[in-house]
């Protein structure tokens, strides 16, 4: 069976750094996949941090031709919306997710990432994030209400065993910035019906109050069989009081539903825009494979030790 990397599912860890990387010019592909299979993660796993390394979809395909979760491609193009809406495509070669129990571990292990990958790429993107009322974003609705359970979100987020890049991920990468002066604005109730949830318990509005333009409405999806699409979400807030968002951080065997729901959320597919794209804005946006260890495992320099692979 592949092995994912595990910090896809070390929920409840309260400080992360979220970094994206540019190769530098004349670098090859493969060094930079090498690079990021070198990283180590500290020895402990008790108040330790964890590491989650992505790929961008063109190079490690490049690199690992039958490696390829279905489907998996950059974010190449902006989602255009309705209303002039449209989610920014700023594709990166590489992500590295830090995630630890606490401010300075994380910043230790982000600036030893930084270090390690300096000779084949440089930073493009760094976002401090960090826990907010155990596990609400800076709207202060709880998020991840509706998320499958750790027990079932391996089947929604990993490639299954026999299929090209099984053990794998496909990871949707985007920072919204909130519009907090106007979401504060609104009363509680008003915000609710931008969710499509209550705000203290996180119970979804009744279907004959939901609106079609709530969050809840464009981004719970069906296949032909009326099943309803899942995908696993760990979102982060971010920032300081002045400045500050959510780190959108989706995860699925199949990008296709998430794509759909952005597409959803942007009015693409029917006109009808999520009414959160008015009080929040994305800045970024990324697609990225998130091989499984025995994929990278291949790539480590002899003597080195990969993530979760310690003596
Ligand atoms: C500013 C950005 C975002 C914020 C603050 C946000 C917040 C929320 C909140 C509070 C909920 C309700 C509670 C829950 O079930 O988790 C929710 C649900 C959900 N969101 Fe988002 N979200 C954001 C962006 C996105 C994006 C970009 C996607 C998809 C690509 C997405 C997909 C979902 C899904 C699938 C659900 C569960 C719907 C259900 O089954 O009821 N969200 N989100």
């Amino acid at each position: 069976m592949a092995t994912a990397q595990t910090g896809i599912f070390a929920v409840g860890t309260s400080s992360h750094c979220f970094l994206e990387f540019t190769r530098r010019p004349g670098s090859e592909p493969g060094a930079l996949v090498r690079a990021l299979a070198d990283l180590e993660e500290p020895h402990t796993t008790v108040g330790g941090v964890n590491l989650v390394v992505g790929v961008r979809p063109s190079l490690w395909a490049e690199v690992v031709p039958d490696g390829q979760p279905a489907n998996a491609r950059d974010l190449e193009t902006p989602v255009v919306g309705v209303d002039g809406f449209a989610m920014p495509a700023t594709q990166q070669d590489a992500w590295v997710w830090v995630a630890g129990a606490a401010p300075d571990l994380v910043f230790d292990v982000a600036t030893d990432v930084v270090s390690a990958l300096a000779p084949v790429a440089t930073p493009a993107s760094e976002v401090t994030g960090w826990s907010y009322r155990h596990s609400r974003d800076l709207t202060g609705f709880e998020d991840g209400t509706e998320n499958p359970s750790l027990a079932k979100a391996p089947g929604v987020a990993l490639v299954p065993d026999g299929a090209p890049g099984q053990g794998s991920s496909v990871v949707l990468v985007q920072q919204w910035v909130h519009h907090a002066e106007r979401w504060n604005a609104l009363a509680v109730a008003e915000q609710e019906l931008v969710m499509g949830r209550t705000k203290a318990d996180s119970v979804e509005l009744d279907d004959d109050v939901l609106p079609e333009d709530s969050h809840v409405s464009r981004t719970v999806i069906e296949d032909e069989d009326g099943q309803e699409l899942e995908i696993f979400r760990r979102n982060v807030p971010y920032g300081s009081v002045g400045e500050h968002g959510t780190m959108f951080v989706g995860l699925s065997a199949d990008p296709r539903p998430m794509h759909r729901m952005l597409e959803r959320m942007a009015g693409v597919e029917d006109g009808i825009r999520d009414a959160l794209t008015r009080y929040s804005t994305p800045l970024t946006g990324a697609y990225y494979v998130v091989p499984a260890l025995e994929a990278l495992a291949a790539f480590v320099s002899p003597g080195e030790h990969l993530a979760g692979e310690h003596d």
